[in-house]
């Protein structure tokens, strides 16, 4: 039964999300010229040693089903092994996948172990089985900014396939997420949103890709219809009909189109506003049939109620899907998307050009820093690297090699979510390498969980930092001008003491040893940045002795 709506909050819509609704086939992607940048590689190829890359804290709720895969690169054959899995869960000794369940809340201390040929190495893994999930940033791929809506089952299917062949999988990227364009009709046990007929079988799909060792995202909104113009999880009508589908403004596969108005305007966005009746709980049970463990709601102005309805219906599920909200957050309202989703974005829509990276990355993100943490994550939204396009204009990012850095660099150091945004089955050299550096992820997945925060700014260059749970510190210097720059640091600026060592994390090359007051300085190309680790952390001894002059 659906649920008739307790408040009502607008009739008419307010759209600030610039939702890119045309439903126009994706071109051609043979006469796409994909540059080659191959000059620009500073990612050193993955050792023939095993290196474990997997998250080294996960959560996951009593009873839920537990997938976590130990990630590793180094040559095949490897072998996985763990000490301390606790009763409940199993290890695949092939595949490294952990699954299972635990019932009881706590936290586990595991040693994980990847051995092959060439050695062995072990990370350790903290689980924590309670009410909080995403403890790190979910790392995965979306089909929004490279299908737009001429995303499909195969296409979504084959970006799972190319996220283990090109051997990503192998760094813990793990989210396959389809975004708008997958609603159909409501139907089925539960009168809940059935696939359209791109998607000629959802279980199928979620089975597939679960069975590659990945997990599977769906698309949805509280409003009656979407940004691209298919049914969400609201009705005008008790049986879950849909007036435009009743009045034939629809493509085959019930997308709706846009008529004219007596005087020939478009009548744009009829369907961008809240129902008078609910089917979450309908449209969540149908998503728990499908095995479905992420979730992005997207409407805008993000409201209270419709929020904490959709949390309350995944609350009850006894699976863990990832509540990624969708779009625009107000700030004012801050500590209720803390407090209710796993991530939340921040902003309008991204786009591959510098001006979107700028407003974005360093005019946007910095207030959200206070509210985002392990379980609930500011979503400065989805990379625009490689092949991109919405479906319609297919294209290779227009991020210089430069930009392409920053904008990897300042997601890893904001802590958001990484949701591939391109063509997976056309991934060139270049950007598998910005995807794939194990020491540019880890800062992102660092279990302490921390927004970076600026630490400088002025209209030529950004200096971020980000403490990391060892004690040491990422530093990222942006050239944030059209001219190449010096920047540097002095790292008891930071409060460091002692010998340290400065770590180029792109280049995973220790380029340094200098005392706290001796000043670092590097050469950044515009728009460029330079990504570094100072470390050790400051020793915990107690200091004794007569002062020095450090
Ligand atoms: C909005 C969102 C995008 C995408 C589209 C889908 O514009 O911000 O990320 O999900 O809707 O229609």
């Amino acid at each position: 039964m659906p649920v008739m709506k307790k408040t009502f909050p607008i009739s008419i819509a307010f759209i600030f999300g610039i939702g890119l609704t045309s439903g126009l086939l994706a071109q051609s992607t043979q006469d796409i010229v994909i540059p080659d940048y191959s000059a620009y590689i500073l990612t050193p190829p993955a050792p023939e040693t095993p290196r474990i890359n997997s998250a080294k804290v996960f959560g996951v709720r009593p009873g839920s089903p537990v997938m976590y895969n130990i990630a590793a690169t180094g040559v095949r054959p490897m072998t996985f092994s763990a000490k301390g899995l606790p009763k409940g869960l199993t290890l695949d000794a092939k595949t490294g996948f952990i699954r299972g369940t635990l019932k009881t809340a706590g936290t586990y201390r595991i040693t994980l172990y990847a051995s092959n040929s060439k050695g062995r190495n072990e990370r350790e893994l903290r689980l924590e089985v309670g009410d909080k999930i995403a403890l790190t940033p979910p790392m995965g791929w979306n089909s929004w900014n490279c299908w737009g809506n001429a995303v499909s089952q195969e296409k979504v299917l084959a970006s799972a396939k190319a996220m283990v062949e090109k051997g990503l999988i192998n760094y813990g990227w793990s989210y396959i997420n389809i975004d708008d364009g997958w609603q159909g009709k409501r139907g089925g046990k539960y009168n809940a949103i059935q696939s359209n007929r791109k998607f000629p079988d959802m279980k199928k799909l979620a089975d597939d890709i679960h069975n590659m060792g990945l997990k599977f995202g769906i698309y949805c909104g509280p409003w009656v219809g979407t940004y691209a113009g298919h049914i969400g999880c609201e009705s005008d009508n008790a049986d879950g009909t849909y007036d435009w589908i009743k009045e034939g403004k629809h493509n085959e596969n019930y997308k709706y189109v846009t008529p004219e108005d007596s005087l020939g305007n478009k009548v744009r966005k009829e369907h961008y506003h809240h129902g008078m009746y609910s089917f979450v709980n309908n449209d969540v049970k149908q998503w728990c049939d499908w095995d479905v463990d992420y979730l992005k709601y997207d409407w805008n102005p993000n409201d209270y109620y419709d929020t904490k309805e959709m949390y309350d219906a995944l609350k009850t599920q006894k699976r863990d899907i990832v509540y990624s909200l969708s779009n625009s957050a107000p700030y004012a309202d801050a500590p209720i998307w803390a407090h209710f989703t796993n991530c939340y974005r921040t902003t309008g829509d991204i786009r591959d050009n510098w001006k979107s990276i700028y407003d974005i990355g360093f005019a946007g993100q910095d207030k959200w820093a206070a509210f985002s943490a392990p379980g609930h994550w500011a979503d400065a939204d989805m990379l625009v690297l490689g092949i991109v396009g919405w479906g319609r204009n297919m294209r290779y990012t227009g991020l210089t090699p430069d930009e392409q850095y920053t904008h990897m660099t300042l997601w890893a150091m904001l802590a958001s979510p990484l949701l591939i945004g391109c063509d997976m089955s056309r991934l060139d050299p270049f950007t598998i390498s910005l995807l794939c550096n194990a020491e540019v992820n880890d800062i992102n997945q660092d279990p302490l969980g921390v927004h970076a925060f600026r630490y400088y700014h002025s209209s030529e260059y950004a200096t971020y930092v980000k403490q990391l749970e060892d004690g040491s510190m990422a530093v990222a210097m942006f050239n944030i001008s059209s001219k190449p720059m010096t920047i540097g640091f002095i790292p008891n600026r930071f409060g460091f003491r002692g010998k340290l060592k400065i770590r180029d994390l792109w280049r995973q090359k220790d380029v340094a040893e200098i005392n706290p007051d001796e000043r670092f300085d590097t050469n950044v190309n515009p728009h460029g940045v330079a990504f570094m680790k100072i470390y050790p952390g400051n020793s915990r001894e107690r200091i004794t002795g007569k002062p020095t002059s450090k």
